[in-house]
């Protein structure tokens, strides 16, 4: 049956997605990464795609299908990850589930030996912040989304981060217990207008009720 207009609401629209971990190399052989499985983001892309956009996933190294009529561009590290988002926009929203590695490590060009002394000292360098570089930047998408994982306060840190990075919503969620590389999340929704506390459901769920609102939001501001 063909798909009424109503049913693809995002009909016309281009939204980014990130998703996944990113691995900072250590050395050629050896790499520091973020837990995420990538299965919240690849769930977003999927349900933001079945309401009709065009969506580009952006993804970090993790082990998961391409969802349906998805543009998926992968990628290991923050800073190649932080390239491929700014050559994807203009879009209408961004939204980005990626768990950033915070750090890259002053990489070895060789593989690092054991060599019976002292074990190696890391040195490491903060990574561009991706979303606060979309949210301030001069092809900001009209609508930009966060996540963010917290183990303590959760709301509270959420809300400073909203401010702080500029972006219209936050997606928090209470990582302290079984989330990574689980089926389920338990969600708050922190936008201009205060918080809405979801209850815990599968990640499809959340992904399908998050790609709603996000047309929702988008068709009320054209
Ligand atoms: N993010 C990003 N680029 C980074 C770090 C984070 O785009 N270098 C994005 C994440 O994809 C997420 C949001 O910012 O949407 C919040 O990430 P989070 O790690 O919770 O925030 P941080 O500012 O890094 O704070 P924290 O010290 O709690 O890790
Ligand atoms: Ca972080």
């Amino acid at each position: 049956a063909a798909l009424t207009p109503a049913g693809r609401p995002l009909a016309g629209r281009h939204v980014l997605v990130t998703a996944g971990p990113t691995h900072e190399p250590i050395d050629p052989v050896r790499f520091i990464a973020n837990r995420s499985s990538g299965r919240q983001g690849f769930a977003i892309a999927d349900a933001l795609a079945r309401l009709g956009a065009r969506v580009t996933l952006v993804a970090g190294p993790v082990t998961l299908p391409t969802p349906p009529g998805v543009t998926r561009i992968d990628v290991e590290s923050a800073r190649q990850m932080a390239d491929a988002v700014q050559g994807a926009l203009p879009a209408d929203a961004a939204v980005m589930v990626a768990a950033v590695a915070d750090w890259r490590v002053e990489a070895a060009r060789q593989k690092v030996k054991k060599d019976g002394g002292a074990a190696p000292a890391l040195t490491l360098v903060e990574n561009p912040d991706i979303l606060a570089t979309v949210a301030t930047g001069p092809d900001r998408p009209a609508l930009v989304v966060g996540f963010a994982a917290e183990t303590e306060h959760v709301i509270d840190h959420a809300i400073a981060k909203r401010a702080r990075k500029r972006a219209d919503w936050i997606v928090a969620n209470d990582v302290s217990s079984d989330v990574f590389g689980g089926k389920a999340n338990s969600v708050h929704l922190v936008t201009a207008d205060g918080v809405e506390s979801w209850e815990r459901m599968a990640k499809e769920d959340v992904a399908r009720g998050l790609a709603q609102r996000i047309a929702d939001a988008l068709q009320a501001r054209p």
